[in-house]
């Protein structure tokens, strides 16, 4: 088990400044791109960039490499599905690798009774899915969604993410009729009140205030939420929240979606966060992790309400057969032992991260579920004032050490390794973590 990462050149290395030259000049540059490294190959929890520099990975892809990079039982699975057909359309006809996985993506969903699933590439086509058959069905033309979502990039989607200004802006007129409310970010409340004592308040105003006077409920189809808010901030909301937020929506006749594309396939310790909360979606958006790094994606809800007319939604590429065997071979892996792990591991490193919070001035905030963990980073613990710059170093820090990581949000380290991390390895890369941390406050508390 390859524990430590190996740094031995100044980074980028000159492989990478030479491929980094090239993509530049011909290459959108509307990508975000953190980090100027080329990565060359990867394994388990490990990544080597072209120059032969080894990295500890707690990134995995934005979340998507769930079963770790290239596990060989799921590269296995796609190159014998690859030998027999690499593309069946999936809107014409029919295969094996498409009806099992809908079998099974079906049956670990929550809810009981009979379901149905639409197949994409990508997440927000499967928020696409859930957005088009929610107004499909419910023939209501107002959704509700959260500030700080995000819920992807084309302009159904885009029009209910509400995260970073750049996002959206210069692409309006977006999907209209969608109305965002705060979301419960306790650490942040948008009412300054605490959990317990607030009772809710969150949920209430959007019952009393923008049901009532914004968005009328009787015109709205569905309420589309991230049951831990992923870009925003890996911000997870108080027990009992999700399940107030469905009853109000059952007491208004709104589909609830719940959006786990960042959030699903086992990373929080359970296949589907939204089970934190013991809460029923009525339609469940996900992808990302769902192949383990080949696209996919899907849109997820009970057979009588996944009742739209032939013709009315389909895909070219969707429900590819081989990215459905690798999804199939990724769920059986995170059945048999990568959840848990997640959970188990996950546990490990929330509770150093605490102790890490104690010793930081610059850390105001630890939270998560499982490998799904966020800290956020403040100018001080009194003043919680948010401190994106310093973030951004830190990230920027540990890579120069070797590990990889993100941030959500302006100001939260994002730590979402593969479910595959073993313990010696998070607590490798929690300590890179804490000299990067370490590093940059000594130099800004000067
Ligand atoms: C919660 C959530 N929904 C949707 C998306 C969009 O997914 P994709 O980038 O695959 O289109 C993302 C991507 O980060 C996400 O985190």
């Amino acid at each position: 088990m390859l524990v430590y990462p190996k740094i031995k050149t100044r980074l980028p290395g000159p492989k990478s400044k030479r491929i980094i030259k090239q993509d530049e000049k011909y290459v959108s540059p509307s990508y975000t791109r953190t980090h100027p490294v080329v990565i060359d190959r990867g394994e388990g929890a490990a990544l080597w960039d072209v120059d032969g520099n080894r990295f500890l990975d707690f990134h995995s892809g934005i979340g998507v490499t769930s079963t770790g990079n290239v596990h060989p039982r799921v590269v296995a699975a796609a190159v014998r599905q690859m030998k027999r057909a690499m593309h069946v359309a999936t809107a014409d006809f029919y295969h094996q690798p498409v009806a099992d996985l809908a079998k099974k993506v079906t049956s670990i969903a929550p809810g009981k009774g009979p379901k149905r699933v639409f197949f994409t590439n990508s997440g927000t086509e499967a928020v696409e899915a859930a957005f088009k058959l929610a107004r499909y069905i419910r023939r209501r033309p107002r959704t509700i969604a959260f500030i700080n979502a995000f819920h992807g990039r084309t302009m159904g989607s885009l029009s209910l993410t509400c995260s970073k200004q750049t996002q959206r802006k210069r692409f309006a007129p977006l999907v209209p009729e969608a109305t965002h409310v705060p979301y419960a970010y306790c650490y942040r409340c948008p009412y300054n009140l605490s959990f317990p004592s607030c009772n809710f308040h969150c949920v209430q105003v959007i019952e009393d205030v923008y049901l009532d006077k914004v968005a009328p409920a009787d015109e709205v189809a569905a309420l589309i939420v991230e049951p831990i808010q992923g870009e925003g901030g890996y911000v997870v909301p108080p027990p009992g929240y999700h399940q107030r937020l469905k009853k109000m929506c059952e007491k208004n006749d709104i589909l609830f979606i719940a959006d786990e594309v960042q959030s699903g396939m086992g990373k929080t310790g359970k296949m589907f966060a939204i089970e934190h909360w013991d809460t029923t979606p009525d339609i469940i958006a996900t992808a990302k992790a769902l192949g383990s790094g080949l696209p996919i994606g899907a849109a997820i809800a009970s057979s009588k309400l996944m009742s739209w007319d032939r013709g009315a939604h389909s895909t070219t590429f969707g429900g590819n057969p081989v990215a459905c065997a690798a999804a199939l071979e990724t769920i059986k892996l995170l059945e048999n032992g990568l959840m848990k792990n997640a959970e188990r591991v996950g546990k490990v490193m929330m509770e150093e991260l605490t102790r890490m919070m104690h010793r930081h001035d610059i850390i105001g905030d630890v939270r998560g579920k499982g490998l799904m963990i966020g800290a956020e980073i403040v100018r001080d613990k009194k003043s919680r004032k948010p401190a994106p710059d310093w973030a951004d170093e830190i990230m920027m820090e540990a890579f120069r050490r070797g590990l990889m990581l993100l941030t959500a949000g302006p100001n939260t380290l994002r730590i979402v390794p593969p479910l595959i991390i073993s313990e010696d390895q998070a607590m490798a890369g929690l300590s890179i973590l804490e000299k990067s941390i370490t590093a940059v406050e000594s130099r800004k508390k000067k």
